[in-house]
């Protein structure tokens, strides 16, 4: 048994300012506007400049939520970077952001589980400073999805977009903060959802790339059957874990796919639609980005306070899926 908690102390995200509409997309590949929000609920998503990667994006996250917990670079211990758009295979992009904003004390990793990357970093970032090794770990999840997005292929093209988010995770009292997790991995669906070329499977030649294997192709139907039925059956599990019923559950941060599955989660958990945060609408589908953006949003209109149950929810490439329950700790946002 741990002397401590760890909670979430310190949000922030970050968004590149260009805007792609679904007009834009309209006249880009065969699709309609119609058909986008009717089929994913997406009004809108970001799209980073040329000369921003993802460690561009997660370095202004970063900065935020230090600025949110009024910690400084150099108290953080640890740095969890989840990313499906690293700026390269190696350095970790949390190496480029450690260096960034000068966490000089801090070691830095990252973390692939795709979409779900954020509640793998934050279920073990808890532990960390559960355990007394870190006092503050630093959770950042970016992508740059567009850049890996095949611009021609108009079922997947039209659902992605850019951004960044991150949480710092710090001590707190033994029965708030991250009360519980359930994750799981099940690697017989990983082509569904996957980066054919460039790793050490399939090196990339000029014929591979003109193929389309550099570009993330996805089966969307099977994914989104996946999802629907794995969704209840990880948030059961944390929620069971923690003592706590659907009925207790005051905010929904799930990852931003599809406002179809938000919707079919609330009503195969059975918790009120309106307690299920859809920010799908404006910012696409960013990955593991989704969910701490998804959480900065919220916590930023002043939609948090302390004592609310959040369930944290995700799901993605693996596959896998994901869920934490947290005992809010932070007062409702105001700016200063
Ligand atoms: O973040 C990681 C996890 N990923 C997800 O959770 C994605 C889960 N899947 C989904 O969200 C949905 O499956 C999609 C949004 C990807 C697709 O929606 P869908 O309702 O499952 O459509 P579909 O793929 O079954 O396609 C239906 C039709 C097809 O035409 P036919 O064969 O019926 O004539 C597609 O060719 O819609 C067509 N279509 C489009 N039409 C206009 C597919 N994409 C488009 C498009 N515009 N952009």
């Amino acid at each position: 048994m741990s002397l401590r908690g760890a909670t979430i102390c310190g949000v922030g995200s970050y968004l590149p300012e260009t805007v792609l509409t679904n007009a834009d997309w309209e006249r880009m590949v065969d699709t309609t506007d119609e058909w986008i929000i009717r089929h994913t609920g997406i009004n809108e998503r970001r799209l980073a400049a040329d000369d921003q990667a993802s460690s561009d994006l997660a370095i202004k996250a970063a900065q935020r939520a230090l600025d949110d917990a009024g910690i400084s670079p150099e108290q953080i211990g640890l740095i969890m970077l989840t990313t499906v758009t690293p700026d390269y295979f190696f350095p970790a992009t949390a190496c480029l952001v450690q260096d960034a904003i000068g966490a000089k004390n801090a070691g830095a990793m990252d973390m692939s589980s795709g979409c779900t990357g954020f509640i793998y970093a934050m279920a073990a970032g808890a532990n960390f400073v559960r355990s007394g090794d870190y006092d503050y770990v630093l959770l950042i999840s970016a992508e740059v999805l567009t850049r890996i997005a095949d611009w021609t292929d108009r079922s997947t093209c039209v659902l992605f977009g850019d951004g960044a988010g991150a949480a710092v995770m710090g001590p707190c009292g033994r029965d708030e903060g991250l009360l519980s997790f359930a994750l799981s991995s099940h690697g017989e669906y990983g082509d569904l959802l996957i980066l054919p070329g460039g790793g050490s499977r399939l090196r990339l030649t000029s014929e591979l790339i003109a193929q389309g294997q550099d570009c993330l192709a996805m089966q969307g139907p099977e994914i989104f059957k996946l999802a629907v039925r794995g969704i209840p059956r990880i948030a059961h599990e944390a929620l069971d874990k923690a003592g706590l019923r659907p009925a207790d559950v005051s905010a929904v941060i799930m990852h931003q796919a599809n406002r179809r599955i938000l919707d079919a989660a609330a009503d195969r958990l059975d918790i009120d639609p309106k307690k299920v945060i859809n920010t799908v609408s404006k910012y696409g589908n960013t990955s593991a980005a989704s969910v701490p953006m998804c959480l900065d949003d919220t916590y930023r209109k002043g939609q948090l306070s302390p004592g609310d149950i959040v369930l944290f929810v995700g799901f993605g490439a693996g596959f896998t899926l994901g869920a934490a329950v947290v005992r809010w700790t932070l007062p409702p946002f105001t700016s200063a």
